[in-house]
């Protein structure tokens, strides 16, 4: 595999480019195409073979560009679905599992929460992990249901959304935890919103800047890392509205970004 082939990421929308962000930032020189499988979100209700299934298609679509690394943005595809892609592909896989281990940690009162998809919470992969790391701790676990579908939408400050996060953060503060796992992609871009919701004491952890890091590992003990000073801008493609994307990454501003349609 080159150097100079792009490293590949994909989500089952809009979300993950909270993670692209944060690969970009830490890894300017480095080629990115991002896909965003916008038409087939949310992935969070789906059985664990269509979750499969899609993972799939997205990484044949990314092996397709070349892709040297293929980032699982989406904690829905990597609690159900990294397993199977591993065993079938030889390219590295970087998974996003919701930060608990580091929210356990932290926690003073021992009271933690997490916010994720129905998927990620039933999966296999969260419980296993999650017991490994948090003997001691009280995990009060919240599906968002219906987040995902408002963010798709770019509809973030809606009085819909404000009403939706009110019923769901209510069990957090019920039972008074001081850090918040933000398990989904896609909710960083409610951070304002839950801030405002929550008691001013509780911590909100994601887990973007681990990712990016983590990317960036594997590419350097693969040898992997690109040693061009040029940056060039991500690509992303999207099988929906291209303008979600350009608004949730301010890209008519910035300009930062390609974004395209794609039928696929
Ligand atoms: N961004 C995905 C995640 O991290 C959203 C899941 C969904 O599409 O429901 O879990």
């Amino acid at each position: 595999m080159q150097k100079d082939n792009p490293i590949g990421m994909f989500d089952s929308g809009v979300g993950g480019t909270s993670i692209l962000k944060e690969v970009y930032k830490l890894l300017p020189n480095e080629k990115i195409i991002y896909l965003a499988d916008s038409k087939n979100a949310p992935y969070g209700s789906r059985s664990q073979q269509e979750i499969i299934d899609l993972s799939i298609k997205n990484t044949e679509f990314l092996l397709e560009k070349g892709a040297k690394i293929i980032v699982v943005a989406c904690n829905t595809a990597t609690t159900n679905a990294i397993k199977v892609l591993r065993a079938n592909y030889t390219v590295p896989f970087i998974g996003i599992e919701p930060a608990i281990k580091p929210a356990a940690l932290k926690s003073t009162n021992n009271i933690i929460g997490i916010l994720a998809t129905k998927g990620t919470l039933s999966s296999e992969l969260f419980s296993e992990t999650s017991k490994v790391f948090v003997q001691n701790t009280k995990i009060i676990e919240v599906v968002g249901e219906g987040l995902v579908p408002l963010i798709e939408n770019g509809d973030l400050h809606s009085q819909k959304m404000i009403s939706l996060l009110e019923k769901l953060l209510k069990p957090f503060i019920e039972n008074q935890i001081d850090y918040l796992v933000l398990g989904c992609s896609h909710y960083p871009y409610i951070i304002p919103q839950i801030k405002r919701i929550l008691p001013d004491n509780v911590s909100i952890i994601d887990s973007g800047e681990a990712v990016a890091k983590q990317t960036k590992a594997v590419l350097e003990s693969k040898n992997l890392l690109s040693d061009h000073s040029l940056t060039e801008k991500p690509t992303l493609y999207t099988n929906k509205d291209i303008e979600v994307l350009e608004l949730l990454l301010d890209n008519k501003n910035l300009q930062k970004y390609r974004i395209s349609y794609l039928d696929f």
